[in-house]
């Protein structure tokens, strides 16, 4: 008997943690037959807790040993690597909706990518996701692929997911709170992600609440910059959303203060006030990151010789600095 036709034999074994088969999880590594007779496999396991390798290797003997008469089975566990252990967690959280979380999300992960760092976009707004807008992947299909993994949408070496790929496009999404959860479990789990992605920059919806609590299963030590604009009623909800990450245990990084002047010949017009953003940096005793100005354009993406670019590039050398 070949080696594949052992590995056919065998596809159908369940992982009890991932609760697929083993084909469908194109777990099985390696198949080999030693001297003795016995069967040598290296089987990628979600976890590999003894629970899991012992009712896999009791499948596996039963088949190998029973159905095609080896004499026994030797079975190596590797925990499936799906992202980069090492790599970081930056949430863009704000309290308001529309004061920039997603420019500022993609912008920072071009300037973290013009700092010599791979970064990638994870677009939680479940109900707004708008990233493929912003980046241009509207039409990407992330599934249906026949190994039911997830493929990231990639444009100048950034990855990106987003909830509008899960969904027909330009219909909204209808979900309920354990959804989230599993939408989650698919960007931070089952998505093949580049191995060496040092940042995943993740886009929150506005407001706080079941997305952060989902959130901390998938990145224990993440950190939090919120973004809020210069108005008054902008900060005065950015710091409750703090304040809710705080009670969550959530480390806040800093606050980036967006739309905070407009420069019209050398002149800042303060369009929308000022200060929004000192004050929610020192009611949370964080640091105020750096403050960006208006900048109407139609293209979100700022250039790398921008003076809104250039702001983003200290951003980032901040944030690479602090963590
Ligand atoms: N600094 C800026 N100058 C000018 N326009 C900006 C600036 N920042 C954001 N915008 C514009 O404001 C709008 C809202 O920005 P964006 O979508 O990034 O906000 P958001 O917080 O992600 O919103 P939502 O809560 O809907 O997800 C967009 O049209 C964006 O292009
Ligand atoms: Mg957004």
């Amino acid at each position: 008997m070949k080696p594949d036709e052992i590995k056919t034999k065998i596809q159908s074994v369940i992982d009890p943690k991932a609760k697929k088969t083993l084909g469908e999880l194109e777990a099985i590594k390696h198949v080999g037959i030693d001297d003795n007779n016995s069967v040598i496999l290296i089987i990628e396991v979600e976890e590999k807790d003894n629970e899991t390798t012992k009712q896999i290797t009791r499948d596996i003997a039963k088949i190998v040993k029973l159905d095609l008469g080896f004499k026994g089975v030797k079975i190596e566990f590797q925990k499936r690597k799906t992202r980069n252990q090492n790599a970081k967690t930056l949430l863009i959280a704000s309290g308001k909706g529309g004061v920039g979380k997603s420019t500022v999300t993609v912008n920072l992960a071009y300037a973290l990518k013009r700092m010599g760092k791979k970064a990638a976009i994870i677009d939680a707004d479940i109900y707004g996701a708008n990233m493929p807008k912003m980046m241009g992947g509207v039409g990407h299909k992330l599934m249906g692929n026949e190994d039911s993994k997830v493929y990231p949408f990639e444009k100048d070496g950034i990855q990106m997911v987003s909830t509008e790929y899960l969904v027909e496009k330009n219909r909204a999404l209808m979900l309920r709170g354990p959804m989230l959860g599993k939408i989650l479990k698919i960007f931070f789990e089952d998505t093949l992600w580049s191995e060496d992605i040092d940042y995943f920059l993740v886009d929150l919806p506005p407001g706080t609440g079941d997305v952060m609590m989902d959130l901390k299963n998938f990145s224990e030590d993440a950190r939090m910059i919120i973004v809020t604009t210069p108005q008054a009623s902008a900060a005065h909800i950015a710091i409750k959303a703090g304040y809710a990450a705080k009670d969550l245990s959530q480390e806040i990084l800093g606050v980036v203060e967006n739309m905070s002047y407009y420069e019209v010949e050398g002149k800042d017009h303060f369009i929308f006030g000022k200060g929004g953003g000192r004050k929610v940096a020192d009611e949370l005793t964080v640091d105020l990151l750096e403050k960006l100005p208006i900048v109407p354009s139609e293209n979100p993406i700022h250039k790398e010789s921008d003076v809104a670019g250039m702001i983003y590039l200290n951003l980032a050398r901040k944030i690479m600095k602090k963590y």
